[in-house]
Parts: C-alpha cells; structure tokens; sequence
C-alpha cells in the first residue's frame, strides 16, 4: 500500500482557544504525521526578540534576527506536550507568559519575518507530511492542503479553555483578563494586513463550543478517510 502520509498535509487554523492545538496535536498522533505548531514559532521569535531588548517596532532588526534563529519543535510521542528550542534552548514555557503573548503581534505583522517562518514551516512539513495548525496555515503556508479546517467557537469558551490552559502551566491571571486578551488578539490576527486570520473558503468550518476534544478530533478524521 502506498505510504499517504508522505505527502498528506492537513493545515488547521482558528482563533486563540478554538481547540486547535490539542485537535491537531491528536490528530498528527492518529495519522502518524508531524505537528507543527505555528504559534510557537512566532512566540519562540519574541521571546528571542525581547531577550535582546530590540526595539519592536524596528522591522529590520527583527528580520535579521530570524535571519539568524533556529527553531525546532520536538514532538513527543507519548506526551500530550511538545518541547519548543530556540537556538538549541529550551524554551516551551518561556514562550507561554501573558506579557509575551502580548508583544507575538509586533513580529508576526512583519512581511519579512513571516516570509522567513513560511518558508521554514514548508520545509519542515515537506518532509514526512504534516498537520500544521495557525493563523495562515490554509490561507498562505499551505494552500492547497490536502485537507483544510478552520476551527472557531464563542469567546467565552475560549476564554475558559485558555484559562484553563495558562492555569496549569501556573501563571496567576484572572478569567476576566484572559478574556480581555483573547478579545485584543483576536482583532490583532484578524485585522493586521498581512496574512490575517480569515477562514479559506474552501475550508471545513467546525464550531467547537459545545464539542469534546475526541468529537473535534472524529470530525477531522471522519473527513480525511472519507
Ligand atoms: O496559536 P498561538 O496562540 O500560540 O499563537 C500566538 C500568536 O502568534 C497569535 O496571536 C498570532 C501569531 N500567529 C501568526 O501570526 N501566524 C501563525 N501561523 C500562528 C500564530
């Protein structure tokens, strides 16, 4: 039998706590294919950023600072978490804290710099197949996916698995500020002009709100074998 996983890509976006992670996560694991998270490439680029006090909003500086990084993103089998290294560092909880998440939008609104991270996502995923989860991974990394999902639910929900999420990685935040934050992203990733967050049109759209991670995860592999 020909090994589909070679070429399969799936590419998932949505917004800040639509479930994409976990779902994408899950479903790599299933098919046997690399998950790459996108997000924490760009969080691993702030986090490089702010450790070198550069300016934000100085577009060159940051360019020839990706110019310059390594990202690598290890996937472990067993664990339901992935291991994020920046300049061969270990940096998966760095990456995590509310004051970067704050600063990810003066990176990822750069042309240059998501250039760079495009080209390094296609790469990784070329290799072996890949389900890629983002904000512009069915619009602009991957196009023409094999299979292409934009996840969503209401913002409350969001809000709560998000929580959830920064809760048990012990970071001290309110739900009411989380819920703040999720709303500021969500206007930053769908307004900046450069690779917004929008649904692609041939994409399957899933509100997630009132499902199980494991349904999320049905729905998705229902598609893909079908
Ligand atoms: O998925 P996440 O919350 O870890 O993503 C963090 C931020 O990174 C998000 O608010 C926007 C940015 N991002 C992006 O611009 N493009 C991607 N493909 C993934 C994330």
């Amino acid at each position: 039998m020909a090994d589909r996983s070679k070429q399969l890509i799936i590419a998932i976006d949505g917004p800040a706590g639509s479930g994409k992670s976990t779902v994408s996560k899950m479903v790599a694991k299933k098919l046997d294919l690399l998950y790459l998270d996108t997000g924490a490439m760009y969080r691993a680029l702030t986090l490089k950023a702010m450790q070198a006090k550069l300016d934000l909003e100085n577009e060159k500086q940051l360019i020839d600072m990706v110019k310059d990084t390594k990202i690598q993103i290890e996937t472990r089998p067993r664990a339901k978490s992935i291991k994020v290294f920046l300049d061969g560092k270990d940096v998966t909880h760095k990456i995590r804290t509310p004051k970067l998440t704050d600063n990810i939008k003066y990176i990822a609104k750069v042309p240059g710099v998501r250039k760079c991270m495009v080209k390094m996502q296609r790469q990784i995923a070329a290799k072996k197949g890949a389900v890629l989860e983002g904000r512009d991974t069915t619009t602009v990394v991957f196009p023409d996916a094999n299979y292409k999902f934009y996840l969503d639910a209401n913002i409350a929900e969001r809000s709560k698995r998000r929580f959830k999420d920064l809760s048990a990685i012990c970071v001290d935040i309110s739900i009411e500020d989380v819920k703040e934050d999720v709303r500021v992203r969500d206007e930053s990733d769908k307004t900046r002009k450069v690779a917004p967050l929008k649904k692609a049109e041939d994409a399957i759209c899933i509100d997630t709100t009132n499902m199980s991670i494991d349904e999320v995860v049905d729905r998705i592999l229902s598609e893909v074998k079908s």
